[in-house]
């Protein structure tokens, strides 16, 4: 990474050190320490020199000279011969970003634990039972008729994408069918954007924490994603820092800019209007698409959320919104439908490419889909009353047993994004794992190992499973082996 910050950006993210004098060496170091562990500082940024950093906070040289000697001490700073001061994570930090879809063999169940590994690494509930068969019966029923052609449908079938207009319309933003195109859902539809719009090289930015599959793409395009940390209020409150964003898109000048607006995933955050406004005009002066992730958009838990970020940019043109949604999290991950909703001409680019890879998506799927979608009002109230109550029984939970954690209620989604105020988070999941807990560790949500502070909790399960995996997440955290090395006696 290449990444460097100057001593102003690094003060007002600091927030609060400038011109404190009585600010002292020590206090400094454990504020950068603190920003690498909540991402807010990328692993790999060059730091401002002594001399830059001492002016920008209006303290003494020795000061920061201090705390730079200390942060490298301890492994947080690295000089490089020629290149200045950059950020790291010392060796004992053990890093995780394996992917929670690493098959479950993948770790060790102790034999004297209990049987039954409790899955929390995937934030998807199971799926409604009686309205998937229901679903799928009506879906058999009307299948005879779309049998007589060849079943190649390269946007989708038009029954479903008008269904997908009408739902995007009536949230806000108006869609005509020929806006939308049907996918295997939303993952596969922002892969069929980063294939249409990245090359080789191109930046893409990204929320720092973000959705992990986001970051997997950028990567596996062989582009370099560009974070952009999210930002926190007086309360504690995530939201979004227009600044920060538009500083970046005017830096980095990415191909794309990958946003998920409506209970952001992992800190459950939702972007105010205001903010959704700028943003999107940010995008359009630098002449940046936005994909705009909304699969968790219908998954508030207390009060509805207001018109989708697309609605920002009625107007096609340059800069378009590219709006990816899907079925996987208000009704189930295994029906594999989402959508892609954008300008016409992009989409008809992305199709073009569509064309030599998957082709379409399957009929009976799109056929039970369009039954889902007529349907999901319905679904969508079972799974609110149901969702919120786990999320506060889990809440509850974690506030008894961990009261050194630090976690905001989340107005939506599946999970807690939990600060454990300690670099523990890769130790704390490779334990709970010998519990039978299955966790992605704090680092799966970022780049360049940020995040070993924070957990993502997963409130999907019913309460009896939850309070299970609390049990085994407390003897995890007790157990000196989820301590990293170098913290505590480790025998
Ligand atoms: C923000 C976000 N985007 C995309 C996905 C993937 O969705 P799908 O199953 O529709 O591909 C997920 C699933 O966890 C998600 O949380």
């Amino acid at each position: 990474m290449d990444d460097q910050i100057t001593g102003s950006a690094l003060v007002r993210h600091l927030g609060g050190i400038a011109g404190d004098d009585r600010v002292g060496y020590a206090a400094l170091a454990g504020r950068i320490r603190t920003m690498l562990g909540d991402g807010r500082l990328a692993v790999g940024t060059r730091v401002p020199s002594e001399r830059e950093l001492a002016l920008a906070l209006g303290v003494g040289r020795g000061t920061v000279a201090a705390a730079y000697g200390e942060l490298r001490e301890s492994g947080h700073l690295a000089r490089r011969r020629g290149s200045g001061t950059w950020t790291a994570l010392p060796a004992s930090t053990r890093r995780s970003t394996a992917s929670p879809f690493a098959p479950s063999g993948a770790f060790v169940v102790a034999p004297d634990l209990p049987v039954g590994v409790i899955d929390l690494a995937h934030a998807a509930p199971a799926a409604p039972a009686e309205a998937m068969v229901a679903a799928t019966q009506d879906a058999l029923a009307v299948l005879p008729t779309h049998l007589v052609g060849p079943g190649y449908e390269l946007l989708g079938l038009p029954s479903l994408r008008a269904a997908i207009a009408d739902r995007l319309s009536a949230q806000g933003l108006p869609t005509a069918p020929d806006e939308v195109m049907v996918t295997g859902g939303a993952q596969h539809a922002h892969a069929l954007v980063v294939r249409a719009l990245v090359r080789p090289g191109d930046r893409v930015l990204l929320e720092q924490p973000t959705y992990p599959g986001a970051v997997d793409l950028v990567r596996h395009a062989s582009a370099r994603p560009v974070p952009v940390a999210l930002d926190r209020d007086g309360a504690g409150r995530t939201r979004w820092d227009v600044g920060s964003f538009a500083a970046a898109l005017r830096e980095s000048a990415p191909a794309l800019a990958y946003l998920i607006p409506d209970h952001h995933n992992p800190t459950g955050a939702v972007m105010d209007a205001e903010t959704r406004g700028a943003v999107v005009a940010a995008a359009r002066r630098h002449g940046v698409p936005l994909v705009v992730d909304d699969c968790l958009r219908d998954m508030w838990l207390d009060e509805p959320v207001g018109p989708p970020l697309g609605a920002w940019a009625a107007v096609a043109g340059e800069a378009p919104v590219l709006t990816i949604g899907s079925l996987s999290k208000t009704v189930w991950g295994g029906v594999r439908i989402g959508w892609l909703r954008g300008p016409r001409a992009v989409l008809r680019r992305i199709a073009t490419s569509r064309a030599s890879d998957d082709i379409a998506s399957p009929v009976l799927e799109q056929l039970v889909a369009t039954g889902l979608l007529a349907r999901l009002d319905d679904l969508l109230d079972d799974r609110r009353a149901a969702m919120a109550a786990r999320r506060d029984h889990l809440l509850a939970a974690v506030h008894r047993e961990f009261p050194e954690w630090t976690v905001q209620r989340p107005s939506g989604g599946f999970s807690l994004w939990i600060d454990l105020g300690a670099p523990r988070s890769s130790a704390l999941v490779d334990t709970a794992a010998r519990h039978g807990l299955h966790l992605a560790a704090g680092p799966r949500f970022g780049t360049g190992g940020a995040f070993e502070n924070f957990l993502r909790l997963p409130f999907t399960h019913p309460v009896d499973v939850l309070d299970d995996a609390v049990d085994r997440l407390a003897a995890a955290w007790g157990s000196p082996a989820a301590l990293p090395v170098g913290l505590g006696t480790v025998v």
